[in-house]
């Protein structure tokens, strides 16, 4: 059985480190995965990986087939996922390069497929979703996350945009009113996919950039593409110590 698998987000296309063993495709219900499914070894345990953007990283948030990302990782016995994502900081604390843990997310997102129970029911569902997050893998993340000589924040509600764009400096504001601390394009509907399938699911959020407006700054690929390595290299060590 496999326990624990990684969907990676923008600035982790592929684990290094992994031991590959074999690549996995899998014909779904809703279409095609993201990316072959890579099992191996990653600090003495298997895990699998999946590359939600994509191998090439081309797959744009909005057109990620989260259904079938999360129906294939279901179907193969994968229990826990750990959601990597790249977002703009809000809280004027974060600073490039931290993690976030989030707890609570508020979705902004439209139009996507955002459920598994919309056709063929034998009933209505509606799964409750209080709190969007595994609260047994944040509290490993919580406890892989003391004594690193990195910033790791506990809290923090992600706001889910549609993107592609990034937000204007009005929307971070309202965002900011709205609570939210962190703003990212994929936190949904994966959490609440991961959630109707009854997986354990929580995200690792690397500050790319400080958001819209924080800084007379524009944002660019190329910043945030830069200030995922450190922040990356941060998930991969903690990863290796919940395993
Ligand atoms: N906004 C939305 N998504 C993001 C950002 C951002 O500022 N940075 C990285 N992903």
């Amino acid at each position: 059985m496999i326990e624990l698998a990684v969907i990676g987000g923008s600035g982790l296309t592929e684990l290094e480190g992994l031991k590959v063993t074999n690549q996995q495709v899998l014909e779904t219900p809703y279409g095609k995965m993201s990316s072959p499914i890579t099992h191996g070894i990653y600090g003495g345990k298997p895990i699998v990986f999946l590359a939600r953007h994509g191998i090439q990283h081309t797959i744009p948030p909005h057109k990620i087939n989260y259904r079938a990302n999360l129906w294939a990782l279901k179907h193969i016995g994968v229990k826990n996922i750990l959601a990597v994502a790249a977002v703009g900081g809000i809280e004027p604390d974060l600073q490039p390069g931290d993690l976030v843990i989030p707890h609570q997310i508020i979705d902004y997102t439209w139009g996507r497929e955002h459920t598994f129970f919309d056709e063929k029911l034998t009933h209505v569902t509606h799964i409750d979703f209080t709190y969007p997050y595994c609260e047994e893998l944040r509290n490993k993340l919580l406890l892989a996350s003391q004594n690193v000589d990195f910033k790791v924040f506990f809290q923090g509600i992600y706001g889910v945009t549609q993107g592609p764009r990034l937000e204007t400096a009005a929307e971070i504001n309202r965002m900011e009113q709205d609570g939210c601390d962190i703003v990212g394009m994929t936190g949904m509907p994966e959490a609440a996919l991961a959630r109707e399938l009854e997986l354990c699911y929580a995200t690792c959020a690397v500050v790319a950039n400080e958001a819209a407006g924080r800084n007379n700054e524009q944002i660019s690929m190329a910043e945030i593409e830069e200030n995922l390595i450190d922040g990356i290299d941060y998930v991969r060590q903690l990863l290796v110590k919940i395993m």
